[in-house]
């Protein structure tokens, strides 16, 4: 009897554990066949905090994000539309009187040190986005002293769900919280982007912080990327939902070519004042300035200015139907900003195109696009939840059979953005 009890006993609490959890939970992510879920996140913080410093930590959280819509169109002080999601980092933090920061990644299983007095942030590396954010404050005049850190989540690795703001923001958070600093969400949203563009080489927008950092509970945010400042628009989706479907592929130009895009952008704006004075970004310009535009800029810069110009059109109309709930023209929008993202601003790869294509092809799915910087990542789906499953089956094998590798499915939850838990 004792034996039956034993064994009986983990098996049936772990049975419960998977049949609780909802097939499409959107909480797990696949870890060693086991799932990463936020309370689980937060123990494991605890726990490898003790460990590792043996003291409590301070745990603080920040979520990646979608883009529903307004694609390059943030660095050019254009509209965006994102929000945060239920995947994040969690950041324990702890005073340590020492002369140097001891940190550890549970996600990497190592550990780092530096001397927090002298650092020097080097490329590459996980522990540059916390040197990096400690760079910023020390830039903006705050005083820290040493402390303990493990940092751990459960993004979707290369979903383009931009885990690196997730990081950025949840440090700061962390940090602003240990050290009394009081940062807005601004401040930690900027001083994120800033790190970015500093150590990791990418000239990024502030989209992702700031969806991070402000993300709110089914709520989208439509954010002017001018003045730094958003509206809430409330997702009342009923039977639809957005499914992220991820290629599993970053090619390696990804951020080269980002930062290409940029510069094209600002040479097109250069380009452009003497005929437009009034103009500072691309964003000054409408649809219906096309024509002339197409006769200022050389060849290859007009495509490029045309999707930001007419992307910014597509986030507001975008956002207008939501709010009246005209789903379909919300759809078909996402078409036009795939369409444009490809074929003018040339930032799609031949496996976004594939799964958009399909999408488009699919009587379930309303609207589909690529989303992020490109050149890999995820299509974002708004797609009816009872054709989730006829969906996959309708991409996945035909996936696998032209690039040699199965896509993902992720559903999004709408969520919180950062906070101290
Ligand atoms: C990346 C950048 C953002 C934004 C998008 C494209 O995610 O980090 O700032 O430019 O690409 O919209």
């Amino acid at each position: 009897m004792d034996w039956f009890l034993t064994i009986q006993f983990p098996l049936s609490w772990i049975r419960l554990w998977f049949l609780e959890s909802p097939p499409n939970d959107p909480f797990k992510l696949e870890f060693l066949g086991v799932q990463r879920y936020p309370y689980l996140m937060e123990a494991q913080i605890r726990s490898s905090f003790k460990n590792h410093f043996e003291t409590e930590p301070l745990i603080a959280f920040a979520p990646g994000r979608i883009n529903l819509i307004g694609e390059h169109t943030d660095y050019q002080e254009g509209f965006v539309f994102p929000a945060a999601v239920q995947f994040g980092i969690w950041v324990g933090v702890q005073k340590n009187q020492l002369p140097y920061c001891r940190l550890f990644s549970l996600d990497f299983e190592e550990s780092a040190t530096f001397d927090w007095k002298a650092f020097s942030p080097k490329k590459g590396h996980w522990s540059t986005y916390v040197m990096g954010f400690l760079a910023q404050l020390h830039q903006a005049g705050y005083k820290f002293e040493g402390f303990d850190m493990v940092i751990g989540g459960n993004i979707p690795v290369g979903a383009g769900l931009s885990s690196s703001a997730a990081l950025s923001v949840s440090i700061g958070t962390a940090l602003s919280a240990l050290f009394e600093f009081n940062l807005s969400k601004l401040s930690i949203a900027r001083y994120a982007q800033k790190s970015e563009h500093q150590y990791a080489g990418v000239n990024c927008g502030i989209m992702d912080p700031y969806a991070s950092a402000f993300g709110k509970e089914n709520t989208a945010l439509l954010l002017d990327c001018r003045v730094n400042q958003h509206e809430e628009v409330s997702l009342d989706l009923g039977e639809y939902c957005f499914l992220l479907v991820n290629s599993n592929v970053k090619h390696s130009l990804a951020d080269s070519a980002y930062n290409q895009r940029r510069a094209a952008c600002e040479e097109s704006v250069m380009l452009l004042t003497p005929y437009f004075p009034e103009i500072i970004t691309l964003r000054d310009l409408k649809v219906s300035q096309l024509e002339e535009v197409q006769q200022i800029l050389p060849e290859p810069l007009f495509p490029k200015a045309k999707h930001v110009i007419s992307e910014c059109g597509r986030v507001l109309e975008a956002s207008s139907a939501l709010r009246e709930n005209r789903l379909e023209l919300f759809g078909e929008l996402l078409k036009k900003s795939h369409q444009s993202l490809s074929q003018d601003f040339e930032v799609s790869c031949p496996e976004l195109d594939f799964l958009a294509q399909k999408a488009f092809e699919f009587s379930g799915v309303l609207g589909a696009r690529m989303m992020g910087g490109g050149f890999g990542g995820c299509t974002i789906n708004l797609i009816k939840k009872g054709s989730i499953e006829a969906f996959k089956y309708a991409i996945a094998p035909s996936y696998e059979k032209k690039f040699g590798k199965a896509p993902s499915f992720i559903q999004v939850e709408i969520s919180e953005g950062a906070r101290v838990i």
